[in-house]
This record gives structure tokens, sequence and C-alpha cells, in this order.
């Protein structure tokens, strides 16, 4: 790879993306292609702390790499691969949880929240989960981590694991800095929009789906939960209206002036339809190449086979040094 800095990046594929994982990470993601050494990847160990249906975990692994791909990152410049096809990372989990400190893991807010959320099964992978993740980007030496908010804390965690492991053996592995992206970063829920829109809400027009149809996507925008005012403007205390126009702004390019300046004196009804307009539109290439992918089997799993065999060859570069510094004699 040529000299430029590593990000990698990871998804769950739990169900099909949302309008917020595409504007928050995926469409970045896509941007740092020219910029980085990108290495992005299916999470599919990841997902299964949470119970999961095998046949639904399998159909939502390969649609999750198809969408990738729908969404613009190409596999000729970035590497796109499943987790699981490189055993590096479960190898990698092991030595570096003998790392890290009972304590420490018990601090993880998402633990928290998602043992209680599925209290009839806390399992030892939810609570170690942070360290499967440490490995995933230890592993590559990343430079930049793109991550949501709500991974700030793991990433965190895996500079102190990793400068803890650097400490006893002596240097391993590059710490690696969260990139948090600032404008369209957190997509709120269009029905309550003071919370993150998130794929495992109840009501189903909280959340767009990436590819749904023009006319549900419009529907559900319609619908979004606004103010008593009447004005577009953006302003503190318009949670609902300042979600439309910062997803409006994504889509279309437009600021905030040019947004407030177009629907001056037009109603909310107006502003949701352009924004649902907007966002269709915006999305319809993904809808297609998707499909077209999804057509090609074949062509997938040449990627992501090819993904797998790069993302294994760099891993172990690093998986070979972590054995080496920590006493482990070599089988030949
Ligand atoms: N845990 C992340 C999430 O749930 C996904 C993920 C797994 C990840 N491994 C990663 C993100 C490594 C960044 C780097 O969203």
């Amino acid at each position: 790879m040529e000299d430029k800095k590593i990000i990698l990046s990871g998804i769950q594929p739990t169900g099909t993306f949302t309008l917020g994982n595409y504007i928050g990470a995926v469409r970045n993601w896509t941007k740092m292609q020219e910029d980085y050494n990108c290495i992005y990847m299916i999470a599919n160990m990841h997902a299964i702390t949470v119970r999961q249906g095998p046949a639904a975990l399998r159909n939502h692994t390969v649609e999750a790499y198809a969408l990738l791909l729908a969404c613009g990152i190409d596999p000729e410049k970035s590497v796109a691969f499943i987790q699981s096809h490189n055993p590096a990372h479960a190898e990698a989990n092991w030595v570096l949880a003998c790392s890290t400190q009972f304590g420490e893991l018990s601090r993880m807010t998402q633990f928290k929240a998602k043992s209680e959320k599925h209290p009839d099964d806390i399992n030892a992978g939810l609570f170690t989960y942070p360290v499967l993740m440490a490995g995933d980007i230890l592993l590559y030496q990343s430079d930049l981590v793109p991550v949501g908010i709500d991974q700030k804390q793991h990433l965190e965690l895996a500079r102190d694991v990793a400068q803890r492991f650097n400490q006893k053996y002596g240097d391993t592995f590059k710490l690696p800095e969260a990139y948090i992206t600032e404008v369209g970063a957190k997509i709120m829920s269009l029905q309550d929009p003071t919370s993150k829109m998130s794929k495992s809400d109840d009501n189903p027009n909280a959340c767009i789906f990436i590819l749904e149809d023009k006319d549900t996507i419009i529907r559900k925008f319609k619908r979004a939960v606004t103010d008593s005012e009447t004005c577009v403007r953006f302003a503190e205390g318009k949670d609902g209206i300042n979600n439309l126009m910062s997803i409006y702004s994504v889509v279309t390019g437009k600021s905030y002036d040019d947004i407030e300046r177009e629907f001056e004196g037009r109603g909310y009804g107006d502003f949701k339809i352009a924004v649902g307009e907007a966002v269709a539109d915006h999305l319809a290439p993904v809808r297609e190449s998707f499909a077209r992918l999804m057509a090609n089997k074949d062509y997938l799993k040449e990627c992501y086979t090819k993904g797998a065999e790069t993302a294994t060859r760099i891993a172990y570069k690093t998986l070979s040094k972590m054995y080496k510094k920590v006493g482990f004699v070599p089988s030949r």
C-alpha cells in the first residue's frame, strides 16, 4: 500500500442500513478512499453478541457487504472484507483480553445499556466485545478510526490496551485516534428528534432505511415530528426542523442559509416533501446498484474473498509480532 494514513472502520450486519448509518458513516467512508488507505469490515463476529438467527445473519452479512459497494466503497481501492473471514481477529482477541482489566470493561456504558436491554442473555461476548474491537483496530496499525460518538469509549479502551501492551512487551501497536465526523454526524429519529435514528425503533416511521422506495420515504418525512412554529429555520429547541435541515443539507449540498431562503414563507408541509424527495433521489442510485450487486453473487464473492486475503495478510504481520512478544513458541 502507498504511504498514506490507515483508516479502519466496521459496521455490524444487523438488518439494512439506515439513513443515519449512511449519512453518519458509510458516505464519509467513501470520501476517505481518496486520501487514505481504507479498510472496511462487516463486523459479523460482533453481531452474535446479541442473539441472531443464523439464516438472517448470513443474509444480512452479504447484504451489508453489497451495500458497502453500492454506497461507493470501491473494492479495488479499499480493503472491504467480512470479519470472520480473517482468523486473526479471534486470535488477537485472546491475547488482548489478557491485557484488559475486568474493571475497565465493567465501565463500558454500551455493555450496561445492552445488558439492560437483553437481561436474559448477558453473555461473556457482550462483555468482552470491546476487546474484539480493539483487535480489529490494532491488527491493521490503524491511524484513524471513523466512529459515531457511541463508539468513542470503545476506541479509548483500544488505545489504553495498546499502550499497556506496548509498555509491557515493547512497541507493537500504533495508537489509533477516533475520527468523529461533524456534519450530519448524528441523524435523529423522525418521530422523536431528541434521540438518534435507530433501526431497532418500535415506530417504523422513525427511521428511514436506505433501500426503501420513494413513496415510503416521502410518506415517512411527511409524518416527521416538527414544532408548532411554521418557519423553516435552524434554531435551538427546533430539534425536528434542525434534523430535517441537516438531512436536506447533506443530500443537496445546500447551506442552512440557502434552505431558509428557499422555504421562506412556505409551510412545513412543502419542506417535508422536498426533504423526502431529495433523500429518495439521492438514494435511488444506491438502491439500483444494490439490486445489481445482489443479482450477481459471484462477483460479490470474488470481492469479499479478495478482501479477506488482503486483510489476513496485513493482520498476520501484527499478530505474529504479538505472539513473538508475549513469548509464544513458533511452530517452525
Ligand atoms: N462496534 C462497532 C459498532 O457497533 C462496529 C465495529 C466493530 C467497529 N469493529 C470496529 C467500528 C472497529 C470501528 C472499528 O458500530
